[in-house]
């Protein structure tokens, strides 16, 4: 009984000092969700100062397809990105609620600074305020998942592949994607 119980301990132990390579365990990622949305990301009380119309989303959604979907897809929800899931950490979905729960102003913050560490870059010095703002306002309006397809260079590549499916043996690729949907029956 002793020393199961002290087994409980150190685990527990590890655990709470985050020092383990596996995905954080729900306790930790709660606590550094709220740290991460109460206490870094800043802009919380900041007022989006575009109208909240269809125009502006649409403006907005204009820049997030120069700059954004690269990595979060046309439609802000990881469509046909291949690698989306495999950063770390992934890509966020823009219309999940963890995201939406942020006010605009820590949307905006977000886009301004980034997410360090992360992939998410900041655009302090690229993109005008008024641009993030009107982003913002697409982030609020996001169209059906899918319903825009995959980025064009995605679907490029896509293709290729596709084609290399149906000729000779395709290129051994130790991180196929998921995206891809054949399996491999070695
Ligand atoms: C190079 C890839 C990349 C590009 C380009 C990129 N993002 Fe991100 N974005 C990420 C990653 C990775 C995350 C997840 C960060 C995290 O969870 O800490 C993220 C997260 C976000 C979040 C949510 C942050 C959170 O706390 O969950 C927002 C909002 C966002 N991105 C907006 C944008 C906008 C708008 C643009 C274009 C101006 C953009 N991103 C461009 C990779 C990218």
């Amino acid at each position: 009984m002793k020393t199961r119980f002290i087994v409980f301990l150190s685990v527990a132990a590890v655990a709470i000092s985050g020092c383990k390579v596996s995905a954080p365990s729900s306790l930790e990622s709660t606590v550094a969700k709220e740290l991460k949305q109460k206490v870094m990301i800043g802009g919380r009380d900041d007022r989006n100062p575009t109208f909240d119309t269809a125009e502006t989303a649409h403006e907005g959604q204009e820049h997030f397809m120069h700059h954004c979907q690269i990595c979060h897809g046309y439609d802000g929800q990881n469509t046909g990105v291949p690698f989306a899931d495999k950063m770390s950490p992934a890509v966020a979905d823009l219309k999940s609620k963890d995201v939406q729960d942020y006010t605009d102003g820590q949307l905006k913050w977000i886009i301004e600074n980034g997410i360090q560490p992360s992939g998410m870059p900041g655009w302090k010095g690229i993109l005008e305020d008024d641009e993030m703002w009107k982003m913002v306002r697409y982030i609020r309006h996001l169209p059906p998942k899918g319903s825009l397809g995959a980025p064009d260079i995605f679907k490029e590549e896509a293709e290729e592949h596709e084609q290399m499916k149906q000729g000779e043996k395709p290129a051994a690729k130790p991180d196929e994607s998921k995206a891809h949907t054949h399996t491999h029956k070695h």
